[in-house]
């Protein structure tokens, strides 16, 4: 029962550089911005702010503060934790730390349904707004060829696949060349969006925020727990930790830096797009930066915008199927899942083995399951991971003030105690539906944990066995000789 609570070493933690599995050191503190801006601007901005404004109105923007104070105390309590613990694995590897195995499992179980969702569906997101951009260019792909067999005329949806595909290869050559890739699709997407805030603020009409919060507060929290996935992305920076030059000081800033600007360019974005034209126009729209371009009359906006979307949905693909084979190590290198997983590829060295798992379960669910709709299990699990980062940041301070931190969270614990209320107010503002099958993923990985302790249990048993019946055989056959 105690070794279910068993918590990590925090010392083991801090002088891992001992450890032979290490991974190469080459980001700094822009590419680490440069990383996290790549994963979070992305489906959140293109295609999610049309279904939260038609429940907040013009007052998306206010969701977009909303969420994005969330983030801001969560983050702060990130830079903490990252300039400290500066191994792999994140939130999983704090809360290891300062709540013990079964709490850890929980939360790396859950980052890897975040992530793995988050990578499957902007995949699939990224392949509709491929296949629109063919049909634009008067090349339109078969629908047999574009989506899940579980649509209806679909049998598999190969753009997803190739993307996915194509994006884990790029994993294998490892975190500098990922990084490069990345910083050129972020430059392009950037371009893209500064663009749309410089055409669009000519045409914003004020009338257009009349009504300005039409379903009240709760229309705007409702809102903010939507957009919330906008943000998902910051905390990708930290498990880059020992891919990083000088993470103690490096990550704190790839952390704020990275969701400061993000935060500030959503805020404009929302405001410009919300004055362009009325928030009704976005009903049921998966792309509601086009439709505010097309509806003011400029030519070739759907060209540019898809450009843009394709390019910031392929970022966001690229880091969260970063993330998840970064967690597999961390996991496997404490022996929570199998060893296999802390292979690095003897050249590159990426963890192989767990991002090509990550890159064919990613592929298997884009291209054959629809999954409209999940965004909000990304949010709950993202959400919870906070919660029990902010309980870190507090449990650490009392039981460790000793430890050396780069950063400090300001007024600890007032702000790690608001954030944990920040995402609790924003988990209450999930559909039921989004909450219950997240209850069904923990249940899900309490079987697997349990099941996998066992198994481990009995296979050491088999081996201990096997040792002393070795040691009988040899004992027997000195025995036998002496008698003969
Ligand atoms: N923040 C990421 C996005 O918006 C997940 O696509």
């Amino acid at each position: 029962m105690c070794s279910l609570f068993r918590k990590k070493d925090i010392e083991e933690c801090l002088h891992l550089d001992t450890c032979n599995q290490k991974l190469k050191r080459s980001l700094g503190p822009i590419g680490l911005i440069i990383m996290g801006i790549g994963a979070i601007v992305g489906a959140g901005i293109f295609i999610v702010t049309g279904v939260a404004s038609v429940t907040s109105g013009p007052a998306l923007i206010l969701s977009f503060v909303i969420a994005g104070m969330a983030c801001g105390l969560t983050a702060l309590c990130y830079a903490e934790m990252a300039s400290m613990i500066t191994v792999t694995g994140g939130i999983y590897t704090y809360t290891h730390v300062t709540m013990g195995e079964i709490w850890a499992w929980m939360i790396g179980w859950t980052g890897i349904l975040q992530y793995i969702i988050a990578a499957s569906a902007v995949a699939i997101g990224w392949s509709s707004y491929t296949s629109g951009f063919f049909t634009s260019i008067g090349f339109a792909l078969p629908e047999i060829i574009t989506s899940s067999p579980l649509t209806g005329s679909g049998l598999i949806n190969l753009p997803a696949l190739l993307i996915v595909a194509l994006l884990t290869g790029v994993l294998v050559l490892g975190a500098k060349e990922s990084a490069k890739v990345n910083a050129a699709i972020v430059i392009v997407k950037l371009a893209v969006i500064g663009l749309f805030i410089v055409i669009g603020a000519q045409f914003i009409n004020p009338i257009n925020y009349h009504p300005f919060a039409p379903n009240g507060l709760s229309g705007v929290l409702q809102g903010a727990a939507m957009v919330f996935f906008a943000y998902v992305g910051f905390d990708t920076v930290a498990s880059a930790a020992e891919e990083t030059k000088n993470p103690q000081k490096a990550l704190p800033i790839g952390i704020i830096g990275s969701l400061a600007v993000c935060s500030i360019l959503y805020i404009i974005v929302t405001a410009v797009m919300t004055g362009m034209v009325p928030y009704t126009m976005f009903e049921g729209s998966a792309a509601p930066v086009q439709i505010a371009l097309q509806s003011v009359g400029i030519n070739g906006a759907t060209t540019i915008v898809t450009v843009g979307a394709i390019a910031g949905l392929t970022t966001v693909i690229l880091v969260s199927m970063f993330v998840v084979p970064r967690l597999l190590f961390a996991m496997s290198r404490d022996e929570l899942l199998p060893e296999g997983l802390t292979k690095v590829h003897h050249n590159f060295k990426s963890p192989i083995t767990s991002i090509i798992i990550v890159g064919i379960v990613s592929a298997l669910i884009s291209s054959f399951l629809p999954l409209e709709g999940i965004f909000e299990l990304v949010n709950i699990s993202a959400l919870t991971a906070f919660i029990f980062l902010a309980l870190s940041v507090i449990i650490l301070r009392k039981q460790r003030p000793d430890i050396e931190r780069k950063f400090k969270c300001p007024l600890v614990p007032v702000v790690p105690i608001l954030s944990i209320i920040a995402c609790l107010g924003l988990i209450t503002q999930l559909k039921l539906l989004t909450i219950e099958v997240f209850g069904i993923w923990l249940l899900a990985g309490l079987t697997f944990y349990f099941t996998y302790r066992r198994y481990k249990k009995y296979a050491a048993n088999k081996n201990n066995d096997l040792i002393e019946h070795e040691s009988y055989s040899a004992v027997d056959e000195i025995s036998a000789k002496r008698i003969w």
